[in-house]
């Protein structure tokens, strides 16, 4: 991939850039903001670590929106900083009008870019990326599952003592309160959880990922997570670039899967060099189809509200 663009160089988008360009993901970044010097600063100090770390990229920064210019990817982390006691969706319409301005430059200035949404509230912004874009739905995905799953792995390696690498958890629906931790499908090399932990350990376990979030800023307080969520962006964007077809969870378009259209949420799927190459439709049983349909619902409210 010759140029990706980071749309925010706070601390997700420093962080993101930092792992893209030690992975050599692509040959150019260019980090975009709106607060002058900001993104050029932070490019700088980058572009600093690969004599260190032995990377190619080529690390630029830039406050104007048409430094995405001919991306093939672009990743959108803008927004307003989460505050202790904010929820991800508190100041929606001031982010809508955020977005929608860097979508029109994105749209004149890559119109063949894949685009990654990340700024919350992940599902409805992304959305809301589709609508406006009027880019094929496969183009444009976000971040949500993939961070979900990690803190899910994490707290179940916590919990058993077992090697984290071993673990592959899955989260699917919205990144909010009704997000869907999949137990059925969540295994330790191959292993059911419920075979390796007793049902009240996976009932905390299932509580804290739906907290993830909020557990991380209320310590922090004046900062919500970038650490987990830069790896989980550059996870996906690895697969993407490397048209590896990975099967992760992402927010996706859907139209018709699991019984929903017009809407985004998180749903497995196989990530590659077209994006969202397809989505995986899995038998869910009656208990998990409930959770499903509810954060749907809780997704439906916040696109309503953007109308
Ligand atoms: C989180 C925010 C970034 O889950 O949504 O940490």
């Amino acid at each position: 991939m010759k140029k990706i663009s980071i749309i925010g160089a706070g601390r997700v988008g420093e962080s993101t850039a930092q792992l893209i360009a030690e992975q050599d993901l692509c040959k150019e970044l260019m980090l975009i903001d709106i607060r002058e010097g900001i993104p050029q600063g932070v490019a700088l100090d980058i572009q600093e670590t690969a004599p260190l770390l032995g990377f190619d990229t080529r690390v630029n920064g830039c406050h104007q929106a048409d430094g995405v210019k001919g991306s093939d990817l672009v990743i959108i982390t803008a927004g307003l900083s989460r505050k202790e006691g904010m929820s991800r969706t508190d100041g929606l319409q001031a982010k809508i009008r955020n977005i929608d301005d860097i979508v029109q430059s994105i749209v004149k200035s890559a119109p063949d870019s894949i685009v990654l949404m990340v700024s919350n509230p992940v599902d409805a912004l992304t959305y809301e990326a589709f609508i406006r874009s009027g880019f094929d739905r496969h183009r444009i995905l976000g971040q949500a599952g993939v961070l979900d799953s990690t803190r899910m792995a994490s707290y179940i390696a916590m919990e058993s003592g077992l090697s984290a690498k071993d673990i592959d958890a899955m989260v699917l629906g919205g990144h909010g309160d009704s997000m869907v931790p999949m137990i059925r499908f969540t295994t330790i090399s191959g292993i059911g959880i419920e075979h390796l932990l007793d049902a009240g350990a996976i009932e905390d376990i299932v509580e804290r990922i739906r907290n993830g979030g909020d557990e991380v800023l209320s310590l922090r307080k004046t900062s919500s997570a970038y650490d987990a969520p830069a790896a989980a962006i550059t996870k996906m964007v690895d697969s993407i670039v490397h048209g590896r077809k990975r099967i992760m969870p992402a927010v996706a378009i859907l139209q018709g899967e699991y019984g929903l259209h017009d809407i985004a949420m998180g749903v497995p799927c196989v990530l590659g060099d077209r994006g969202v190459e397809s989505i995986i439709e899995l038998p869910l049983n009656a208990a998990e189809k409930k959770m499903f349909d509810e954060s749907a619902v809780a997704i439906r409210k916040d696109i309503d509200s953007l109308k």
